[in-house]
């Protein structure tokens, strides 16, 4: 039996309850694939903050890079808005990334056929997508000094260095090289000094690829794209602010921003969360979608090479959506039962068994 130490981070709002509907899959695929999971749990964000006053507690950090990968929900919420903004929830989640070197967010929006109906978008322009987001996660707007505020001004910067881009370019292009070999490089070069460097590094990268068919584009653009055609994109690879925004886009071609899954990778551990946040609206409700949170899952197996496992996974989650289960979120297309977070975790967790 193999067995894997997962340092696992609830967090805040839905955090608990889509994690939880996680480790119910993980534990029930589990079984039948002959995985033992040890699970340790870690404080992040507003729950670390009341417990500890830090929104990143050194122990978290530690107990990440001592494990084989970390599994996350969501922090963030109404309570912690006006606190300081070092000890802000997204502060703690930021430290988090940056401490552990998590450099490549992968963040694939693929659409089950099962939910072509469940878009917003027409069934006929959604069909059949399959891209991936590859977001720089620890550089650009985001960290980039000097950055201030007084009652008069307030700036940040947006900063890239060439080694920040050529080593997020390598993970794009080698992401495409395994899927249909074309990278589209968003930015803002027609504005932005650090779009045009970017552009360039990333002409330089391409030719180590010559495989990969390169194209760039403007961001004001692809937002647009995105929805008009969503088919054209394979590989999206952009910096921080505009993966953040696209993703949170592409995840309504896929139906709800509850089905997004992500890797966040580059240093000693992976750390797998689902795209959205904490959802303070609906959180302790039962209301929330965890399959964003259970195909994170399923990508972390995948890092931990458990293919044979992140496939019963994926084909459990598709066979409980032919069913006609659907969350609240999904609820108002086509369901045959609405079910809430928990019920939908079961039903997951029974047919990967299958
Ligand atoms: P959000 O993603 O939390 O929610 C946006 C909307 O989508 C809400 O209406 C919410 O109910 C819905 N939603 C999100 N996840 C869902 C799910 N699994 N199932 C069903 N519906 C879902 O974004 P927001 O409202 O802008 O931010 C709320 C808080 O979350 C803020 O504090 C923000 O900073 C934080 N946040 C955290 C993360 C993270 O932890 N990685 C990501 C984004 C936002
Ligand atoms: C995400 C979130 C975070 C981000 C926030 C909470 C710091 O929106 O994970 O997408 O902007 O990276
Ligand atoms: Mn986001």
């Amino acid at each position: 039996m193999k067995t894997y130490n997962i340092a696992v981070i609830k967090g805040d709002g839905i955090g608990p309850e889509i994690v939880n509907e996680a480790i119910k899959v993980l534990n029930s695929v589990g079984v039948v694939e002959n995985i033992k999971f040890n699970y340790k749990e870690y404080l992040l964000g507003g729950a670390a903050y009341d417990a500890v006053g830090d929104p990143c507690p050194d122990e978290t950090i530690k107990g990440c890079l001592e494990s084989d990968a970390v599994l996350f929900g969501s922090i963030g919420g109404y309570k912690w808005e006006s606190l300081p903004k070092e000890k802000r929830p997204e502060s703690g989640l930021l430290k988090l990334r940056k401490e552990l070197g998590l450099f490549a967010n992968i963040r694939p929006a693929i659409i089950f056929d099962e939910l072509v109906n469940a878009s917003t978008l027409k069934p006929e322009i959604i069909k059949g997508v399959d891209l991936v987001v590859v977001r720089e996660l620890t550089g650009g707007i985001y960290f980039g000094e000097p950055r201030y505020k007084d009652k008069e001004k307030a700036y940040n910067t947006m900063i890239y260095t060439r080694e920040e881009v050529e080593r997020i370019a390598h993970v794009a292009f080698k992401e495409a090289m395994k899927r249909n070999k074309k990278v589209t490089s968003i930015d803002k070069a027609n504005v932005l000094e650090v779009s045009e460097f970017w552009r360039e590094i990333v002409e330089e990268i391409a030719k180590e690829y010559p495989e990969v068919e390169l194209n760039h584009m403007y961001v004001d653009n692809a937002a647009m794209q995105l929805i008009r055609n969503p088919k054209q994109f394979d590989v999206i690879l952009t910096g921080n602010i505009f993966g953040d925004i696209l993703s949170d886009e592409a995840s309504m071609i896929v139906g709800s921003i509850g089905l997004l899954p992500s890797a966040s990778i580059g240093g000693r551990v992976g750390l797998f969360e689902p795209i959205h946040g904490s959802a303070p609206d609906i959180a302790g409700e039962q209301k929330a979608n965890p399959i964003a949170t259970i195909l994170s899952a399923a990508m972390m197996l995948e890092y931990l090479n458990e293919l044979n496992a992140a496939k019963r996974i994926k084909d459990a989650i598709k066979k409980v959506l032919a069913l006609g289960y659907r969350t609240p979120d999904l609820a108002e297309f086509d369901a045959k039962e609405v079910v809430n977070t928990s019920k939908m975790g079961d039903l997951i967790a029974k047919y990967v068994k299958d």
